[in-house]
């Protein structure tokens, strides 16, 4: 059976409560049991992780070398965390990056990933429906 890891990093914890207005009102749980759905339907298997530690990422990046692709919403790491980028390009796996805001519509500082060009690609703006677009990439 085939595994993808959903990798989310910081303050996505906090999603149903987080800047709603942005973010949405539905909770990471709520959006894990949804991919949890599909991937039932698809026969395949899922491993979920979340942190706010960018050292815990990168662990999971590497634990995920044998898998068959990871969904990764890095937060605010995405926008200048070299270390979580350089442990994509260190894995051979396909990473599909996911962010659940437009972040090109939002601050300057949102425009840039350090991230994107190590990855399969990006899915930006779709709400939390964006991680199940991403895992459909796969499918
Ligand atoms: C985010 C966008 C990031 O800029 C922000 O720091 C997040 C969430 C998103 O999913 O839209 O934490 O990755």
């Amino acid at each position: 059976m085939k595994t993808f890891y959903v990798l989310n990093g910081p303050n996505l914890n906090r999603l149903g409560k987080r800047e709603p207005g942005i973010y949405g009102s539905e909770t990471l749980q709520t959006v894990e049991r949804r991919l949890t759905e599909v991937a039932n339907e698809n026969e395949i298997s899922i491993v979920f992780r979340q942190s706010n530690h960018e050292g815990d990422l990168i662990d999971w990046i590497h634990e995920a070398e044998d898998a068959a692709g990871i969904i990764i919403n890095p937060g605010a790491f995405t926008h200048y965390s070299y270390a979580i980028r350089d442990a994509i390009a260190s894995v051979s796996v396909q990473v599909v990056e996911v962010h659940i805001s437009n972040v090109h519509s939002r601050e300057p500082f949102r425009h840039t990933s350090v991230i994107s060009p190590v990855t399969k690609g990006q899915i930006v703006g779709f709400g939390t429906q964006g991680y199940e677009l991403a895992l459909r990439s796969f499918l």
